[in-house]
């Protein structure tokens, strides 16, 4: 008799460090302490009526497959709402769009079309965590340019062109940024992209924030406006954010490259479809009025103003977030894991704490991020205010 193994992928994988400590949470909640959770970017604002009725008007007799690449319905009305983000640029066709289980999925496929096993892609660290589960599991490598908070997370397009090898294949980045909020400028994109036209890179996009962008300038740019890149640029997107419905599980990607989508759409094609009903009410979303985004985009603003402000008050220092819904703080700790998990295990304040990501997850360099978390600021204003007062007590009782 022999036991069965693991792979080696299997093995190493690496745990979330935005889901990581949940069991810690549920341990919190079943001794009857209130969790506010601010680890992940799960908002609490309401998903736009238009969609939940799609949803409630659902009726096929059949729940059937949808096609691979997504409905063409609703690829042809989404294409329409790339009208704006594309600008002067020539419009989006329905099939330089695939409908994909979540950005998370495009992700995947992207990553898996344009990387193959021991290839490389650039992020720029602090970066989205989750960039590095979907290249473990296609056996690629992430290999980091950090960026820094005393230059506001800035990207130095030098350094990016200092990080590529013969291996690199790709610099993935999402924008408006998580964790660090940072929204790209068109100047600041093009002069990105000049980097991957030199060096013959992909441009993985990841703009599924693009609405929340706080300085009233409108929607963040994106890398599909740029003109003569349409060989390398990939965008990823999600309903997930923009229409508060993470639970829906549809995003895209959008290629004008018809190398990419048809590799994308083979693997769009092993997995046979995106959801049926979710597709309708994505579809259903598009037709969200402005007024919606108007008001969604203020509250968050509010919301992010209240935490940079408490978090000043208690004698956090943070780069205020341009953009998204998360900010990277450094706290006054030596091991921000070890902080987060005595929010959960050992501390309450009257009956509450907080649960948070630890950054160190973030960063792709060991050793960096230590004393670092990254705060989603998804919940109202009165509660976040609770949870700073809930932060500056446990930072008191917290020894180390
Ligand atoms: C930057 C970024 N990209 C992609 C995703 C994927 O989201 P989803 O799979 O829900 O579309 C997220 C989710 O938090 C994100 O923050």
């Amino acid at each position: 008799m022999a036991a069965p193994t693991l792979s080696t992928r299997g093995r190493t994988a690496p745990a979330s460090p935005i889901r990581r400590l949940t069991p810690l949470a549920d341990a919190a909640k079943a001794r009857g302490i209130t969790v506010h959770h601010l680890n992940i970017g799960q908002p609490d604002i309401a998903t736009p009526k238009e969609m939940v009725e799609a949803y409630r008007r659902f009726d096929d007799e059949v729940l059937a497959y949808a096609p691979s690449q997504g409905f063409a319905v609703y690829r042809e009305k989404l294409a329409r709402y790339y009208d704006a983000v594309v600008g002067e640029q020539p419009a989006i066709e329905p099939d330089q769009i695939i409908v994909t289980a979540g950005g998370s999925e495009a992700l995947l496929f992207v990553v898996g079309s344009v990387c193959d096993p021991g290839d490389e892609i650039l992020v720029c660290e602090p970066y989205y965590t989750n960039y590095a589960g979907f290249s473990h599991l296609l056996s690629v490598n992430v290999k980091p340019v950090t960026t820094r908070a005393e230059d506001g997370f800035a990207i130095d397009p030098a350094a990016v062109a200092a990080a590529v090898t013969p291996k690199t294949k790709a610099l993935v980045l999402p924008s408006p940024g998580n964790p660090t909020g940072l929204v790209l400028s068109r100047a600041q994109l093009e002069a990105l992209a000049a980097v991957c036209r030199e060096h013959g890179l992909y441009f993985v996009c990841d703009e599924v924030y693009r609405e929340f962008v706080y300085d009233g300038s409108g929607l963040a740019p994106s890398i599909l406006a740029l003109p003569d890149f349409d060989d390398h640029a990939i965008v990823i997107d999600s309903v997930s954010k923009r229409y508060s419905a993470c639970g829906a599980r549809v995003g895209n990607l959008v290629t004008r490259n018809p190398e990419v989508r048809d590799a994308a759409l083979r693997f769009a094609q092993a997995r046979l479809s995106p959801a049926t009903v979710d597709q309708y009410a994505a579809m259903a979303a598009l037709d969200t009025p402005a007024s919606y985004f108007e008001d969604v985009i203020e509250r968050y603003r509010e919301r992010r103003d209240t935490l940079v402000s408490g978090l000043r008050r208690i004698g956090v220092d943070t780069v205020t977030p341009q953009g998204a819904f998360y900010l990277v703080a450094p706290l006054p700790v030596k091991d921000s894991d070890a902080f987060c998990r005595f929010l959960l295990d050992d501390f309450d304040l009257d009956g509450e704490t907080v649960m948070l990501a630890p950054a160190s997850g973030f960063y792709a360099t060991p050793g960096l991020g230590q004393n670092e978390v990254r705060i989603a600021y998804v919940l109202g204003p009165q509660k976040l205010e609770r949870c700073v007062s809930i932060l500056e007590a446990a930072l008191k009782a917290f020894d180390g």
